[in-house]
């Protein structure tokens, strides 16, 4: 039969939150040095206070809602106080996590903040928890965002900056059952509470986000205990962290497309719809009124890459497979608007499933960039919910996966967006799209796609892979039949 997706126009209830489509950034390989930040004194690329230019604004284009930083497993081991005030005078950090490297504490506090200011992006902040203090903590709140007379404000006032930024996301530690701490469940709890005690909303407007660190993956237990022991007024989101790795001892390849691993990989991506579903259910059980939200704030396509990690710890080449990673994870956090309030992608720059990578004065806008930016129309859109029926099998030995993923949204101008994913390798997929409603209505649509999903755009070739207009449908009364090629994205807007 027919691949059938329904779209129930008439049952919208939560809004997209537009930080889904976050991003995250941590000191590791070339993320922040020689990633975002080349330094101010750097006479051959382009930049503002030492930031690319070309990164702010490929950035801006891409809307990028909220940042997270400065870790990751680096956050338990920063002390910001060493990140501030005159650049020559700050102490050295060895980044014990990735790769030993020595940094001069260049990019710092206000480094980052002023940052976000001009990409228009929210900032998050990561704050120590597994080798710092309470103090550290409240001290870092008082110093970014108290407005009056106090110690911390007046220091950063010294430092040059005036008004606070009225920071609103914090994540108390990182991974606190691994590199935050080794803790368990029930220790880590107990000190969030004592930690989020001291943590002081002083801009009294927006709120604080206090964010405890989650489960990874399937430990469902983390959540539980999360939720039955932290009292609702300590806390305002759990961060759940979970990467489509292959296998963490089976070295993949970024560049020479192998199908098994490319099964297993989007086997691991479609994971996270049950991923999220069960962790969301247990906070149902404890907050029915989702007032906690969840945030998936590491997330992403991991190669443990035979080529190329050094120089560039985690450096990854992004391909056409990321963008089907991206197209169906993106999917499963829009179905879930719920209670998934706020997602961060693994790693804006150079590591991981960037969306940029850079090499000396070029850029590169990965496919995954490009799905992200055909995507950003939810930002903040009615979340339409939809019903996927007679699916199209993806199989491989002897297993099979659900080739087409599917979500839809309605804006405040009225236009209806949907996005389409077939990750199926060799099939191009029909698919039904059941509308009222469309007799008068104008769609057009846009496709990322290529011939091999090793293709990916390189520093000579920047624009191999982009996306391109799309009419491969045909409207009918009351759908629109559309034809999906293998290996595509596809948005479409109806208005
Ligand atoms: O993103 C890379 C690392 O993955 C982060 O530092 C850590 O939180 C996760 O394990």
């Amino acid at each position: 039969a027919q691949v059938e997706v329904e779209l129930f126009e008439d049952q919208i209830n939560h809004t997209i939150n537009k930080n889904i489509y976050g991003h995250f950034a941590e000191h590791l390989g070339r993320c922040i040095y020689d990633g975002f930040y080349v330094g101010e004194d750097n006479t051959t690329i382009p930049h503002k206070n030492g930031v690319r230019l070309d990164v702010i604004e490929a950035l801006r284009d891409l809307e990028i809602p909220v940042l997270r930083w400065p870790g990751g497993c680096f956050a338990d081991t920063y002390h910001w106080k060493d990140g501030v005030g005159p650049k020559n005078k700050r102490p050295t950090i060895v980044n014990q996590w990735w790769g030993g490297v020595v940094e001069d504490n260049s990019f710092g506090t206000h480094d980052f903040l002023n940052m976000c200011e001009v990409l228009g992006a929210e900032p998050y902040l990561a704050a120590n928890v597994g080798s710092g203090t309470v103090k550290e903590l409240a001290d870092w709140v008082q110093y970014v965002n108290h407005d009056g007379i106090s110690p911390m404000a007046k220091w950063r006032k010294e430092n040059g900056r005036d008004k606070p930024w009225n920071v609103k996301y914090w994540g108390v530690g990182n991974e606190m059952w691994g590199c935050g701490g080794n803790m368990t469940p029930e220790y880590y709890a107990n000190l969030y509470k004592q930690y989020a005690t001291f943590m002081v909303d002083w801009s009294n407007s927006a709120g604080l986000y206090r964010i405890a660190s989650g489960a990874s993956d399937n430990d469902y237990h983390w959540t539980e205990i999360m939720m039955r022991d932290i009292p609702k007024h300590l806390i305002e989101a759990i961060a759940l962290h979970s990467y489509a790795v292959i296998d963490w001892n089976d070295k993949g390849s970024a560049t020479a497309f192998n199908e098994s691993q490319y099964f297993t990989t989007m086997e691991r991506a479609l994971n996270m719809e049950t991923l999220v579903t069960k962790h969301s259910a247990i906070m149902d059980k404890y907050d029915p009124e989702k007032e906690i939200a969840l945030f998936v704030d590491e997330w992403g396509g991991w190669y443990n890459v035979e080529e190329g990690t050094n120089p560039g710890f985690l450096y990854q080449q992004n391909t056409m497979r990321d963008a089907m990673i991206a197209g169906t994870t993106l999917n499963i956090f829009n179905n879930h608007a719920d209670r998934v309030k706020m997602a961060n992608l693994a790693q804006t720059i150079n590591v991981l499933q960037a969306v940029l990578l850079t090499k000396e004065e070029k850029l590169v806008l990965t496919p995954t960039y490009h799905v992200m930016n055909m995507y950003k129309v939810h930002q903040d859109a009615k979340l339409i919910p939809v019903s996927l029926n007679n699916n199209t099998s993806y199989e491989m030995g002897g297993k099979s996966l659900p080739a087409v993923s599917v979500s839809a949204s309605l804006n405040d101008k009225g236009e209806v967006h949907i996005s389409l994913v077939n990750i199926h390798v060799t099939k191009s997929v029909k698919v039904d799209l059941l509308l009222t409603d469309l007799k008068a209505k104008s769609i057009t649509g846009q496709i990322l796609s290529s011939d091999h999903l090793q293709d990916h755009n390189t520093f000579d070739n920047p624009s191999k892979i982009s996306q391109v207009s799309f009419s491969s449908f045909k409207k009918r009364k009351e759908k629109l039949e559309v034809s999906i090629p293998q290996a595509s994205v596809i948005v479409l807007k109806i208005k």
